[in-house]
């Protein structure tokens, strides 16, 4: 096992990523569901993740890389166990989600990228889900939120955790 991934992920998600790799392997056309198993269990699929799984699989690294690029789905950095998504279509642009999205980083003292240091909470950016009634919108895990205010936009974290995320007990804060 390549000594980089070592350093990024757990031995148990490692021995799962060549248990799914083991099982698939010999089936034609099955890099898709490979992947899709692979990032369910490392959360993400960074370049080296991804050569790792080409030379297991007998694929050229860049038909790895152009199916993680083409889908969406997939991701090269690592998420939180909440991903919180501010929709930067142009409804909610037109009221203010850049600021939330800067604010939002900043109550959080994450950059683009990055993962509280707690793991819960990544940020990114969405294109409009269609619904611009509620502009400008969040969606925090599986919640959404609407009509938020770019001036206070932390106070969705409060009313996430007190309807939401607290419920599932895992929430310390
Ligand atoms: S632009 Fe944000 S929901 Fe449509």
């Amino acid at each position: 096992m390549n000594k980089d991934l070592k350093k990024i992920f757990t031995e148990e998600q490692l021995q799962k990523t060549d248990a799914i790799i083991e099982q698939h392997k010999e089936i034609k056309g099955s890099l898709l569901i490979v992947l899709e198993k692979i990032q369910d269990v490392c959360g993400y699929l960074p370049l080296s993740l991804q050569r790792y799984i080409a030379g297991k699989m007998m694929l050229p690294p860049s038909q790895v890389y152009g199916v993680v690029t083409f889908y969406s789905y997939f991701s090269t950095t690592p998420k939180g166990k909440n991903v919180v998504k501010v929709c930067t279509g142009t409804a909610c642009y037109m009221k203010g989600s850049g600021q939330i999205l800067k604010k939002t980083r900043e109550y959080l003292g994450i950059k683009e990228g990055e993962v509280t240091p707690d793991g819960e909470y990544s940020v990114e950016e969405v294109l409009c889900p269609g619904v611009c009634g509620l502009a400008p919108l969040v969606i925090i895990g599986e919640e959404a939120f609407g009509l938020v205010d770019p001036d206070k936009p932390e106070d969705i974290f409060k009313q996430y955790k007190e309807n939401f995320h607290d419920r599932s007990g895992s929430d310390k804060n």
